[in-house]
């Protein structure tokens, strides 16, 4: 109830500001408490350093903690709060991800915070009597969630690399939080469209929720998630894995039936794990473990097309694009197979990176004709003993690069939030393989690998990587969009690496996407064009349109060493450097 007078009144306040319109809002921004406005940039490169996220705010937010002498995870962890008060579609402190960090001397490190299977947990949680799946019970309300990590996450990055106090970095995300920021038009659109599933899931109300309709501008804020923001600023881990927090989030499963204990919380740690690398050309690409397939999926599909002649063919032709799709249909197929937690269950990592080993999966595709996916299974990799999502990339004044991908798997999660504690819940649980050969949400398929099983973390595609050219800084890429992430960092370093695009134009162009199963070659409009089409449909393609894939951030170093953004247009991104 209390919750409900509160949101009449933050409504009241929403329409004193819309009366009184820009005045307010600019009032507010100019005096600097928001955090900060949106800025934008003079120039087209920067020297001393760039950010890019998904959030104009977020993204200010990040350049600040560099200009007062922080690092990239100083940005880092200041952004990631920022984009959950900003971004809450993906942005989070419900959810998890990773981090790929390289000092600017060359050293290599990635950070797993990605959620785990509560210790209830239990392989078939999510099928009825019969063994279907029940499709809703992985993807919306508490049992839909894995213990949160992204908390963990931030303690554990800055505690090994942070340079700037703790309290420095999670503040500007409070003021957001407290103050509110004006909501971008996607966004308006976005939480109008959720009305009635937040209604549902959140009987007593939330700040997302408001009487009427969102309108572009409207100012979003948001007091409990300030408040929780608040316990992680004066207790770091503890403020959000024990306490107050804590007691809310298990309430909030006990009124939702969801599973996660105190236990699960105070057992929760962030893992460093060594980065996956791989060479294509000149290239060395430093990018994500599992439990991310992406990584290994990203140098299998670099390593299988590496021997063809891509400049010269162009690109998005015919050959380009053929070649692409036979890898990533074979790709896709191991990653069904082979990848899962590597904590539970041994993926054969270097047997599926292996030169031979990607040669051979690839000598069964044929020039005249498309295989079927249905005759490509998974390979034999040597090793094996037994059978809405967001992006940001960093690069600070010394050089260190950090490139985050952190998610609560479906846009706004298990579209529950924490009563009194205002944040969101993840849904991530979806990502395991429910059932053998049942897909997920983003139509993904698995088995034993990436079966449920208490305290295990679901296999992910999240594949934030950063890049070296002859031993040097040379890209920091990533992006969201479920199966689709790995396709689009891969298109999106050819288009760099191959077809000299710059690196808006390598993020702005159009993507396309094929994972197996389905057979289909998935395009958004304009990402090939009608004779290339005619082309491949002829060799028996199916090519099916698609909306955005995607939302890429990058950074390129370019030759005479300043930073060149990309932000990607398909969402309100925005790139910012000094
Ligand atoms: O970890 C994964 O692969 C998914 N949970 C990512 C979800 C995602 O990218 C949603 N954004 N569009």
């Amino acid at each position: 109830m209390q919750q409900i007078i509160r949101h009449r009144l933050v409504s009241k306040e929403r329409l004193f500001l819309k009366v009184n319109g820009f005045v307010l809002i600019a009032a507010f921004l100019l005096s600097g408490c928001a955090g900060s406005g949106p800025v934008k940039n003079s120039k087209s490169t920067y020297r001393n350093g760039m950010v890019v996220t998904a959030s104009p705010f977020a993204s200010k937010v990040g350049l600040d903690i560099l200009k007062k002498g922080g690092n990239a995870v100083d940005a880092a962890v200041a952004i990631q709060f920022a984009l959950a008060v900003v971004y809450p579609n993906a942005g989070n402190i419900g959810g998890g991800g990773f981090m790929v960090y390289r000092a600017a001397a060359g050293e290599t490190n990635t950070l797993d915070f990605r959620e785990k299977a509560g210790a209830a947990a239990s392989r078939d949680m999510y099928l009825d009597q019969s063994g279907a799946p029940i499709v809703d019970k992985s993807l919306y309300g508490p049992l839909a969630s894995g213990i949160p990590g992204s908390v963990a996450g931030m303690v554990a990055a800055h505690q090994k690399y942070g340079k700037l106090p703790w309290a420095k970095l999670v503040e500007p995300a409070i003021l957001l939080a407290r103050k509110g920021f004006p909501l971008s038009a996607q966004q308006a659109n976005e939480l109008n469209g959720l009305a009635a599933q937040l209604q549902q899931l959140n009987p007593d109300g939330t700040a997302l929720l408001k009487t009427g309709k969102w309108a572009p501008q409207d100012l979003l804020i948001q007091e409990e998630l300030a408040g929780t923001l608040e316990q992680i600023r004066d207790h770091g881990k503890a403020g959000f894995y024990e306490g107050k927090v804590a007691d809310q989030l298990i309430a909030e499963m006990k009124r939702g039936g969801g599973i996660l204990t105190k236990s699960d919380l105070q057992q929760y740690e962030a893992v460093w794990r060594k980065a996956i690398t791989g060479a294509y050309k000149q290239y060395q690409i430093i990018t994500m473990p599992p439990p991310s397939s992406g990584g290994i999926a990203l140098i299998q599909l670099l390593k299988s097309v590496e021997p063809y002649p891509l400049k010269r063919w162009g690109y998005q032709q015919d050959s380009t694009v053929q070649l692409m799709v036979e890898a990533e249909r074979r790709v896709y197929a191991d990653r069904a197979t082979h990848l899962g937690d590597p904590d539970f269950y041994q993926v054969p990592t270097q047997g599926l990176m292996a030169d031979q080993y990607v040669k051979d999966r690839m000598s069964s595709f044929n020039w005249s004709k498309a295989s079927l996916s249905s005759a490509v299974k998974a390979g034999e990799p040597k090793g094996k003993e037994h059978e809405e999502t967001t992006h940001f990339s960093i690069v600070d004044q010394a050089g260190n690069a950090v490139s985050v991908t952190t998610t609560l798997n479906g846009s706004y999660g298990a579209v529950v939030l924490v009563k009194g504690a205002g944040f969101l819940l993840n849904n991530e649980m979806d990502d395991f393989s429910v059932k053998p050969g049942a897909p997920n949400m983003y139509g993904l398929i698995g088995g034993e690998a990436n079966a449920i099983a208490p305290g295990k973390r679901m296999l992910s595609s999240m594949t934030p990587c950063i890049l070296e050219k002859d031993g040097k800084l040379f890209m920091v890429v990533g992006t969201p969009g479920g199966s689709t992430i790995i396709t689009s960092v891969f298109q999106t370093i050819l288009n760099v690496v191959e077809f000299d695009q710059n690196m808006q134009q390598a993020v702005s162009n159009k993507r396309f996407h094929h994972q197996w199963l389905p057979d289909l070659v998935y395009a958004e409009k304009g990402a090939i064009d009608s004779l290339t089409r005619l082309k491949l449909e002829s060799k028996g393609y199916k090519i099916e349109p698609r909306g955005p894939m995607g939302r890429v951030d990058a950074i390129l170093k370019t030759k005479d060493g300043s930073y060149q953004g990309g932000a990607d247009p398909r969402g309100d991104d925005q790139w910012l450097g000094w």
